[in-house]
């Protein structure tokens, strides 16, 4: 416990499970009051705000599709007759179809920028009159199917650029209000949704990126959530417009075929 976010608040979305969740307890047990936003698992959204709760901080809670511009600004109206303020967003949740590029439909495609884009930039822009003179930071969440092809992955990959491109634009328009905005570009995770996204193939997939990663291990939701704390703290003042990956070395590793040995 410390209080390093002593009298803050967090709009963490995606903050039922993975790595929002332990992004909430890590904010909690360092001062801060959260709003946990989830889409549809109830009891792990009211499981993530009692162990909120245990820490000793408010959790307010917020069921909202992020496809749907309408309950998006619902929940901003939430924080806004709850708090008044807002000194933390996060915009962690994601959604998509895990789709080769010929089997991507427009439909598919259209959700996903919804829920990864549009929302962020809707959420800022009704983030940012509550952030008022209270130095507010905005943490966003890519991955590394940004920058480098990924199976199935085009369709959030693509998506994830978007993101971080639209992350340096807050940083520059939003760093006269004494905002930053930084994106976290976390390796492979070890939560549920990458269990689903790997498959049947998980512990193959789990031992070759391992393999090529000089740390040895997979990205955990804590490690995520350790830079968090450091992009929403007073640590990182100076610190705007940056992509950050958190990867153990994983892609700055994974250019040469395995075979080689040096
Ligand atoms: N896991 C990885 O390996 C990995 C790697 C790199 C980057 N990332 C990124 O890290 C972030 C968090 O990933 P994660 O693996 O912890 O969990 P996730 O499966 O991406 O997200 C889970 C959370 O997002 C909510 N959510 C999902 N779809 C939503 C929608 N349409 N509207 C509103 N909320 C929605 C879920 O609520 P419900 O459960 O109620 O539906 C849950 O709270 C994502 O941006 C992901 O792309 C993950």
């Amino acid at each position: 416990m410390g209080e390093t976010l002593k009298g803050k608040k967090a709009l963490i979305t995606g903050s039922s499970r993975g790595i929002g969740k332990e992004t909430a307890l890590k904010f909690a047990a360092e001062g801060a009051d959260i709003l946990i936003h989830y889409r549809r698992e109830d009891e792990a959204a009211e499981q993530t705000a009692e162990a909120v709760r245990q820490l000793g901080r408010q959790a307010l809670l917020f069921k909202a599709d992020l496809g749907s511009p309408e309950e998006i600004d619902a929940m901003f109206d939430y924080v806004q007759s709850e708090w008044g303020q807002l000194d933390i967003l996060i915009a962690n949740a994601a959604a998509t179809a895990f789709k080769t590029i010929l089997e991507i439909k427009r439909h598919h495609l259209e959700k996903t920028y919804q829920v990864v884009v549009n929302s962020t930039l809707q959420a800022v822009q009704r983030a940012v009159p509550l952030m008022e003179s209270r130095a507010g930071r905005v943490i966003t969440v890519s991955s590394m199917g940004s920058d480098f092809t990924l199976p199935r992955y085009a369709n959030l990959g693509s998506a994830k650029a978007a993101l971080e491109s639209l992350t340096r634009y807050f940083a520059t328009e939003l760093g006269p209000k004494g905002i930053t905005a930084n994106c976290i570009s976390p390796g492979v995770v070890e939560t549920d949704s990458l269990t689903f996204y790997a498959g049947d193939r998980f512990k193959a997939f789990k031992n070759g990126v391992i393999s090529k990663t000089p740390l040895g291990r997979l990205t955990q939701p804590d490690d995520v959530a350790n830079l968090s704390l450091f992009l929403a703290s007073d640590a990182s003042a100076f610190l705007t417009g940056q992509v950050i990956r958190l990867d153990g070395g994983l892609t700055i590793n994974n250019h040469y075929p395995p075979e080689i040995e040096f």
